[in-house]
């Protein structure tokens, strides 16, 4: 792993694209204010407008007046930064444009350097294969890839083959921005630096998880692209994937990035395969209709600007999964998430089992809130003050509020993950294979959804969903957490 006092020279792929503009120069600021970014290191856009250094920097300073908080923008801190930067013009269909870049990385050829294609996966053979051709991939490359990666099982092959061909497994960051947030990777430390909680977390005493990722927006504008990949794709196969990897991957042997990323592949490995004679029961997708969010009303799915109103495509899934091992026998994992719900939440709810009937049937209850408000929550059971009665059992919450114990401000994800590529350690990076696994099992319930031509759940925008969701956890005694409190 390299030092974080090493230099790198970081070239941006789509440097005025939104992502960039909003998440990847904004979290380059606050790792100049927090004094992580060595010295030398240059930060280089590359996109295809025609732009000189100064516009470029002029730019970049226009947008993070709008992205970064007031009371955190340091204008010496800005100037501090923006004296590394740089830009060119390239369209990547052309080979020209990659010249001066060369000239520019070659000055110092021995430097660590990171390319962010943060740019359509379509271009991400082109701009490899350019990179290749000018001989700008050394051995101290990395790169960093963007979700989605693919739309299927065999496109996310396409892309990961083409980007295989000119850079090593070794030098490919794939991005995933829930593994940058500070309460994700919390939960590795909780699992396993807590005997407390290690030695118990199986199915003797868990009796079932929930994954929820609870949105309140809608498509924001991105129609063309959300309808194309609906809520499964754009965060089952994904975000949601990756915390089920969490939360039940089996101790790694190490902590070394491919130890870390071998435990976690293998809860996708034996998840249980999809089962096409009860998918209407166990895999429920919705749609949003008009309704109300936060008191404004709203407009449904169908309704939105630039929609298709035949759409068929989900903006929520709710799904039922086991998985096939000794740890996680019979313990259901409940996963849900949608757009336009009740309210923004992502939390992770560890459910267990009663251990004896002295006091009644009470569980213990896990809760592990990654947004808002990051923190870890036990509900554990005491008595209740007083002299009315001996036995009464009242319910308390043992909290650890991340906030609070850092005094400080919650690093952005991008913060995190441009820190790890720029360090080296892939431990919060997706691998290969766990692109492939999560597509392997997504495609077929799309596949089920094609075919069948079952229409998706009409669900009141500002609920918590559609009835089959809450039906798929009160069929087991059982409702997600939260949602009766709201
Ligand atoms: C993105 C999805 O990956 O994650 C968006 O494309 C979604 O549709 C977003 O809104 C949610 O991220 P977060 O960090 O706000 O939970």
């Amino acid at each position: 792993m390299q030092s974080v006092n090493s230099s790198n020279d970081i070239v941006f792929f789509g440097a005025l694209g939104d992502l960039s503009q909003r998440k990847l120069i904004p979290a380059l600021y606050q790792l100049e204010r927090a004094g992580q970014l060595a010295t030398e290191s240059r930060i280089i856009g590359v996109a295809r407008k025609s732009y000189s250094d100064d516009e470029f920097k002029a730019h970049c300073h226009e947008q993070l007046r709008e992205f970064v908080a007031q009371d955190e923008l340091i204008e010496d801190v800005v100037t501090k930064l923006l004296k590394r930067f740089s830009y060119h013009r390239i369209d990547f269909s052309v080979s020209d444009g990659f010249g001066s870049l060369a000239d520019q990385l070659n000055q110092f050829p021995d430097r660590g350097r990171v390319y962010y294609f943060a740019t359509a996966a379509s271009q991400y053979g082109v701009i490899s294969e350019q990179l290749d051709e000018f001989k700008l991939i050394t051995d101290n490359s990395r790169v960093v890839l963007e979700k989605p990666i693919g739309h299927s099982l065999t496109s996310s092959e396409e892309v990961n083959d083409v980007v295989g061909k000119h850079f090593k497994e070794q030098q490919i960051y794939r991005i995933d921005h829930y593994l940058g947030k500070e309460t994700v990777q919390n939960l590795l430390m909780l699992r396993f630096a807590n005997p407390v909680f290690s030695t118990i977390w199986n199915n003797q005493h868990i009796s079932h998880i929930e994954i929820s990722v609870t949105e309140k927006v809608g498509i924001e504008g991105r129609w063309g692209y959300f309808d194309d990949a609906g809520q499964l794709r754009d965060m089952v196969q994904n975000h949601l994937f990756q915390l089920l990897m969490l939360t039940a991957m089996p101790t790694p042997i190490s902590l070394r990035s491919d130890d870390i990323r071998d435990a976690k592949v293998s809860v996708l490995k034996s998840l249980r395969p999809f089962d096409p004679y009860n998918a209407d029961k166990l895999y429920i997708r919705g749609q949003y209709q008009a309704g109300t969010v936060d008191g404004k009303s709203v407009p449904g799915y169908l309704e939105e600007d630039g929609a298709n109103t035949d759409s068929l495509t989900e903006s929520f899934v709710a799904l039922k999964l086991h998985i096939d091992n000794e740890q996680w026998k019979d313990v259901p994992f409940f996963l849900r998430t949608g757009k336009r719900l009740k309210s923004k939440s992502t939390r992770i709810v560890v459910h267990f089992k009663p251990q004896h009937a002295l006091f009644g049937e009470q569980e213990n209850q896990l809760v592990i809130q990654l947004q808002p408000d990051e923190g870890i929550t036990l509900q554990i059971y005491s008595k209740e003050n007083g002299l009315t009665s001996t036995q009464q059992l009242r319910r308390d919450n043992l909290q650890l509020n991340i906030l609070d114990q850092n005094n400080d401000r919650i690093a952005d994800a991008y913060e995190r993950l441009l820190l790890e590529v720029c360090r080296g350690n892939q431990a919060l990076f997706v691998r290969r294979d766990e692109v492939e696994f999560a597509w392997r099992w997504c495609d077929q319930l799309l596949a089920f959804w094609q075919y069948n031509d079952t229409q998706p759940e009409g669900y009141a925008a500002g609920s918590w969903g559609p009835d089959s969701a809450t039906n798929l956890m009160t069929r087991h005694g059982k409702h997600w957490y939260g949602d009766n409190d709201a």
